[in-house]
């Protein structure tokens, strides 16, 4: 038997959390310690990425979220910028099939502001292709900030009907994660301790999970791990328990 499947056998499913948010970092310094180019560690990071969704699937979670670009990636240098566009499209064309297969639901959560309508299509396509599939819900939050997204989402609110009072609800309604659960857990890796834009509004209540690994050195052990020491919090939504 694996240490995973050790592992997994120890989850309590009646404790699995509805929705993983993961923010993967780390990247660039395992690049710099490999001496690689920083495209590179991106590159391993999307082998991560795979087995991290099958390995999601595997546990019977229904529900990750990845933070693949934010709004403020757009800062870094053109040549990393286009490669992190063009990683992105191809790790979804060329998986599209075996997600589909596995009847997964891929959704994209971020701005169409600054994307080439090209680019906007084909995620548009993939989540079309996958849109029906009752599996693992997984989505790519790319091109995202969380305050943009909550600003977007008020605009809306204002321009549907101007003059309302707004609610949390209706906030919730318009956000791009419209529909899915609030993230219970949220992974960061490489040991920075912050949630630099990422599901701001979803996050009041969630779980954080950090480990000092960097991303491409991540695994599903340690992603099995997270849930564990997860499913030991107490968690008090505010109330005294
Ligand atoms: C953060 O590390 C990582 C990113 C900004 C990009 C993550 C993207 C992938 C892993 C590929 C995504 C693949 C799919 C299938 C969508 P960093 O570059 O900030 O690392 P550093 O802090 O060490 O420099």
């Amino acid at each position: 038997m694996t240490e995973f499947e050790r592992l997994t056998k120890q989850l309590d499913p009646k404790k699995m959390p509805q929705h993983v948010g993961i923010i993967m970092d780390g990247n660039g310094r395992w690049a710099k310690q490999h001496l690689v180019q920083r495209l590179s560690g991106h590159l391993k990071g999307r082998e991560v990425v795979r087995d991290i969704v099958v390995a999601s699937d595997d546990i019977g979670l229904k529900c990750l979220t990845i933070y693949a670009f934010s709004t403020e990636n757009w800062r870094r240098s053109t040549l990393e910028v286009k490669g992190l566009l063009k990683l992105n499209m191809e790790s979804i064309k060329s998986n599209i099939d075996e997600l589909h297969g596995n009847n997964i639901q891929v959704r994209y959560l971020g701005s169409k502001t600054r994307l080439d309508p090209d680019y906007e299509r084909k995620m548009n396509e993939v989540c079309k292709k996958t849109w029906k599939n009752t599996g693992l819900k997984f989505n790519i939050a790319f091109n995202y900030g969380g305050r943009q997204e909550i600003v977007e989402a008020v605009n809306e609110i204002v321009s549907e009907s101007p003059g309302t009072q707004i609610t949390e609800e209706m906030i919730a309604d318009h956000l791009y994660s419209k529909g899915l659960p609030d993230p219970d857990l949220i992974i960061r890796t490489s040991g920075e301790l912050r949630l630099s834009n990422f599901l701001l509004w979803q996050s009041a209540y969630s779980e954080l999970w950090f480990t000092s690994t960097l991303w491409p050195d991540f695994t599903r052990v340690d992603f099995v791990n997270a849930i564990l020491d997860f499913q030991k919090r107490n968690r008090k939504f505010g109330a005294v328990k």
